[in-house]
């Protein structure tokens, strides 16, 4: 035994080493197999120094002492080697050198977007917001709005019914004749919410927005819905906007008008939005109907009231700039990211 064989080892030791590379087991069974404490190899040299003849104990003991040293540090490189081989490697199972997952942010969608506005102009006027429900019964969608089972006028309402006579409402309508029901005048309210029919084009969707309206009161004429009206449809387009009040028929109300506003696109000369009318058709609106009293118990002799309707998906469509209405339910989210 001597310093040769301390040389030799020290090359076996570099060579196995290197061949470990970054391989952390690796290198630690290189670390064990050499400077192991039980059965290490540096252990086993170590013993051999006691057995040495004294001249040779001092050079021997020199060299070793330089060896374990040398094993000591380069371990030590052949570890931290390891560690930061370990974060670029997809066994160790996390890699945190690639770029974090982001979580994207909602947005809201933009037919949310617009009842929340006009939810707030109608809360500064002192209406309260409603609710019903979406399954209905015919008395709610229709008898109760002065639609007998055969009235023609049905049919513009092609309806989604269900097992056991309740339906899918058509409009927001019913939740004024559940309003009426259990409330007594003065009645100022908006209801928002989701209406069901089966269409399906590019400006009908099997579920689409609105937002209805009553106001019921002593004393309570055309010129507090005619007022109403074009102050809440300036709040929500611009200032700018002419208002115009179409005679029509609702079975609700009577008399009844449907609400043109100037083209928000044209101002009134003529474009591809308005089909070059200058006016685009924004609501439909009346005189509550004194037979929709009647059914719902209301006095006709000492209230009166008005009501109107506006398709919320139609106002968002226009006000973004989105050509089909079916867009809008898609799910999608290249189309609600724009409103981030
Ligand atoms: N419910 C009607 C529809 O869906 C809209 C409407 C018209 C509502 C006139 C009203 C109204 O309250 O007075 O077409």
């Amino acid at each position: 035994m001597s310093v040769e064989r301390l040389k030799e080892v020290r090359e076996a030791f570099l060579r196995d080493l290197d061949a470990a590379g970054a391989d952390t087991d690796a290198i630690e069974k290189v670390r064990i197999q050499y400077a192991g404490r039980k059965s290490g190899l540096l252990q086993e040299l170590t013993a051999v120094l006691k057995q040495l003849p004294n001249d040779q104990k001092r050079e021997y003991g020199a060299a070793l002492n330089d060896l374990k040293k040398a094993v000591a540090a380069a371990l030590d490189e052949a570890k931290k080697r390891g560690a930061s081989a370990g974060v670029g490697d997809k066994t160790s199972g996390v890699d945190i050198t690639l770029p974090g997952r982001r979580r994207s942010r909602g947005a809201e969608h933009p037919v949310h977007l617009v009842r929340k506005r006009i939810e707030s102009i109608f809360l500064r006027m002192g209406y309260t917001v409603e609710d019903g429900p979406e399954v209905e019964d015919d008395w709610h969608n229709f008898e109760a709005l002065n639609l007998p089972p055969d009235h023609p006028a049905r049919d513009d309402q092609d309806t989604f019914y269900l097992t056991g006579g309740s339906l899918l409402r058509t409009h927001t309508s019913p939740v004024q004749t559940r309003v009426m029901e259990r409330q007594k005048p003065p009645i100022r309210i908006i209801v928002p919410g989701r209406v069901y029919r089966r269409d399906s084009d590019l400006r009908h969707s099997p579920m689409f927005h609105q937002i209805e309206g009553l106001v019921v009161d002593e004393g309570i004429t055309f010129g507090h819905l005619k007022a109403t009206l074009e102050t809440f449809l300036r709040a929500l387009f611009s200032d700018r906007v002419e208002v115009q009040f179409r005679p029509s028929y609702f079975p609700f109300t009577e008399p009844s008008a449907e609400v043109d506003i100037t083209c928000i696109f044209c101002e009134g000369s003529g474009c591809g939005v308005c089909s070059n009318s200058g006016w685009i058709e924004i609501l439909g609106s009346g005189m509550v109907d004194p037979r929709v009293f009647a059914k719902v118990g209301v006095d006709a002799d000492r209230y009166t009231g008005f009501a109107f309707g506006l398709g919320l998906d139609r106002v968002a469509m226009l006000q973004y700039g989105i050509p089909d209405l079916r867009q809008m339910f898609a799910g999608d989210q290249r189309l609600t990211r724009q409103f981030e």
